[in-house]
């Protein structure tokens, strides 16, 4: 039997933490730090995602067999690392990238120059610093627009502008290289823009096999149809119409195998989930970004349609052995619906009593930005609750969410009713 420590607060790190919980392999399930939903699924702990020596004492004292990373942020610090070359923990396997690895993601200039390496299909792009200035104004002269640019490092999901006017995207280029997201854009990707729509595909490793888990959209702005500003995501569905059989076996063939053997040939130590978000360009798959870790909210959906035990597939991550493990995915469709709080992605407020969790009934309740307060449950965060729901296609799985998400109640509650509607 085995105790599993899971790493993160959100409503991804619910999701996982409810399908983890099914597995009859585990006996105990901790989540650090956890958030007012993740009770449900195992022991929260009061300990942040990154204290790495926190989490060292925790997983000694309480005789932890697995640690489980859902953020990215653990990982590109390197805890996979951190384990490793720690005598007492080199052998508890993290499941998750080495520090070298997580690169794919803490670094959209390596992320680009591997692609470039191993023939993956992405936007053309060059990278700038703060020595090559003008050669960064020189390129945008050359570019048709929207003019993308990147911030190199991490930004929670906030270092990418897409710009229509010259001009502007110059001004931000060079506002970039001066530190508008602090060192993480001293480093800028500018990169040709591509048109189609997106779709998010998730693989689970061993460094040598990988498995290929359902895809899922997600639905990143605020608005209704696809309006307004960026989000963290609004709701995602599952699977993706257009992701067929077809397309399916050029992501594979042309990004996801080149991608698992090029990380094993240039020796970055790779044990866990890759997220690939791709784009469909007039039928041929290009890759947009890579991510070190399962999306959120697409997490959300994807559990819902793993029927097979998810830590007999970890398992397999740690041994080596994948590729004697079975994945077995349900083919009815997923929709998740996520309840936000009123004027997120900009200001808002915090700590309103929601009511009416219990009373939700088929659906599944994912909390994102919960905690306790008094005995009760508040919001904490923009994201708040994600329900989700299966259905025959997506349209009963929506309808399924969209009449149980009514019975939660908080002040200030906002969604959107359109979640895989435009596929
Ligand atoms: P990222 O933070 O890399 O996920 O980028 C944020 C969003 O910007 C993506 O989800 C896309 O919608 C968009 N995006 C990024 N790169 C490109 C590109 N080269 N062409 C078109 N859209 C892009
Ligand atoms: N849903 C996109 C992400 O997790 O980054």
């Amino acid at each position: 039997m085995m105790k599993i420590l899971l790493l993160g607060s959100g409503g991804r790190e619910h999701a996982l933490a409810w399908k983890i919980a099914q597995s009859p392999k585990v006996d105990k399930l901790f989540i650090a730090p956890g958030n007012a939903g993740t009770v449900n699924a195992g022991e929260n702990v009061s300990l942040k995602a990154d204290d790495f020596q926190g989490i060292k004492q925790f997983v000694i004292d309480n005789k932890v067999n697995m640690v489980v990373v859902g953020p990215e942020d653990p990982l590109v610090k390197g805890i996979y690392d951190f384990f490793k070359d720690d005598e007492q923990l080199k052998d508890i396997p993290v499941i998750g990238p080495s520090k070298a690895g997580a690169q794919l993601e803490g670094s959209k200039d390596f992320a680009k120059g591997f692609m470039m390496r191993h023939g993956i299909p992405t936007a053309a792009y060059k990278s700038f610093n703060g020595t090559t200035i003008n050669e960064g104004l020189a390129f945008l002269e050359t570019l048709q627009p929207p003019y993308v640019l990147k911030a190199d490092g991490l930004c929670a999901g906030k270092g990418v502008l897409i710009i229509d006017n010259l001009d502007e995207a110059k001004k931000e280029f060079k506002d970039m290289l001066d530190g508008m997201f602090g060192n993480a854009s001293a480093t800028v990707v500018i990169e040709q823009f591509l048109s189609g729509i997106e779709c998010s595909v998730f693989v689970l490793t061993d460094g040598k096999h990988y498995k290929i888990l359902p895809e899922a959209k997600d639905y990143k702005r605020i608005g209704e149809h696809d309006t307004g500003l960026n989000t963290g995501g609004m709701g995602s569905v599952s699977p993706v119409p257009f992701a067929d059989k077809v397309w399916m076996e050029k992501v594979e063939k042309r990004i996801i195998r080149p991608t698992v053997e090029g990380l094993a040939e240039e020796g970055l130590d790779y044990k866990g989930f890759i997220f690939f978000g791709l784009i469909n360009v007039e039928g041929d798959p290009y890759v947009i970004e890579y991510n070190c870790r399962m999306g959120d909210p697409e997490t959300e959906t994807v559990m819902l349609r793993v029927k097979s035990d998810l830590v007999e597939l970890l398992e397999g991550v740690a041994e080596g052995n994948l590729d004697e493990r079975v994945l077995e995915i349900d083919p009815r469709a997923a929709v998740c619906v996520m309840l936000v709080s009123g004027g997120y992605p900009q200001a808002y407020g915090k700590g309103y009593p929601i009511s009416g969790i219990t009373d939700v009934e088929g659906s599944i309740v994912f909390h994102a930005g919960t905690a306790m307060k008094d005995g009760q449950v508040v919001t904490n965060g923009g994201r708040v609750i994600a329900v989700s729901s299966y259905g025959k296609d997506k349209e009963e799985a929506l309808a399924k969410s969209m009449k149980e998400q009514q019975k939660i109640q908080f002040e200030k509650k906002y969604y959107r009713s359109d979640i895989g509607q435009d596929l």
